[in-house]
């Protein structure tokens, strides 16, 4: 909605462009208890209706011969916090990659089906991944700090990459994007510091802060708090209340607290394919398909 960044986002340790994206979005929260799950959050509004930041028609997805998601087609709406929840191994990561053109990183991979992002082919033939990166903003599960730079220059080489030369609008850029991470208290003495210096929980909420500082439209986020202590947890559950009226945001969490108190709409996957969407209150208090009931009580996963 700003500045468009270059790509920086946050790519997966050891993925072949680290510096190649980064983004961000937000969304609104639900109602009621569930005899299920936790209690929900206290502060959810409900969403405007509005047209779907994402329209994902007919997606399967292929590493070689191996099928990571089946056929499947999901509006994910603007201005909102969906949840992705499901066991381990049913496509979580390998979906929220492709929504920002990510997954083209990983070798021998095939996309069928079309995402449209407001409205637009995200595939399209000749659009620039990068761009589509800059837009849709990333934050996985392993923190990525890149290893050579300050903590001052994590934060702001998105900016840097797009040309923003101003102290002055960088300087207002660090220190709001490390308090919105939530860790500016932290560090604002140590900004020269290296990336690498400061703890993993904080390095998360570092790479949290490089997302957000190029103002992307959409952030995804991949367990963004399983290496969080409960209070750092806490504090990112907040920056994503506090993003939701700006921002789409898409979390993969396997915390299902998590998911019921930040989320407005969740997605359960299994195997590869959606079983069930729809608002968090009614997933978790009253699913609509067992195996998304067998999930969310532990039944397994
Ligand atoms: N780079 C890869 N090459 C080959 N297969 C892969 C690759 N990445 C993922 N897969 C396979 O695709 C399927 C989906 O993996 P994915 O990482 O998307 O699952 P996930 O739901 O995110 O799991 P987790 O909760 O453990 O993170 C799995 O069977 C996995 O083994
Ligand atoms: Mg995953």
């Amino acid at each position: 909605m700003f500045l468009s960044v270059s790509s920086l986002a946050t790519a997966p340790p050891g993925s072949p462009n680290e510096m190649s994206n980064l983004t961000m979005s937000a969304p609104t929260p639900t109602s009621q208890t569930s005899a299920l799950t936790p209690a929900p959050n206290d502060n959810a509004v409900a969403p405007a209706v509005t047209a779907p930041a994402f329209d994902v028609r007919n997606l399967s997805i292929w590493y070689g011969e191996k099928q990571a998601i089946k056929n499947i087609s999901i509006e994910i709406p603007a201005k909102t916090v969906t949840a992705i929840i499901g066991p381990s191994g049913c496509g979580k990561s390998t979906f929220l990659r492709c929504l920002n053109r990510m997954h083209e990183l990983v070798p021998h991979t095939r996309v069928d089906g079309e995402i449209l992002f407001h409205g637009e082919n995200l595939y399209r033939p000749g659009s620039d991944p990068a761009m589509a990166r800059r837009r849709i903003g990333m934050v996985f599960q392993k923190s990525n700090p890149f290893p050579t730079m300050s903590i001052e220059e994590n934060v702001l080489v998105g900016l840097r990459l797009n040309g923003v030369r101003d102290r002055h609008i960088l300087n207002e850029r660090l220190e709001r994007s490390l308090r919105m991470a939530a860790l500016w208290d932290e560090v604002k003495n140590d900004l020269k510091k290296p990336g690498m210096s400061i703890s993993g929980g904080q390095q998360q909420r570092l790479c949290i802060a490089r997302a957000i500082a190029v103002e992307p439209e959409v952030l995804l986020m991949d367990e963004p708090c399983s290496a969080l202590d409960p209070i750092a947890t806490a504090r990112v559950e907040e920056l994503i209340r506090e993003l939701r009226t700006r921002y789409t945001i898409v979390i993969v969490t396997h915390n299902m607290q998590q998911a019921s108190r930040v989320s407005d709409k969740t997605a359960f996957f299994y195997v590869g394919e959606l079983i069930e969407f729809g608002d968090t209150a009614q997933i978790f208090s009253s699913p609509r398909e067992r195996k998304t009931e067998d999930y969310i009580t532990g039944r397994f996963g």
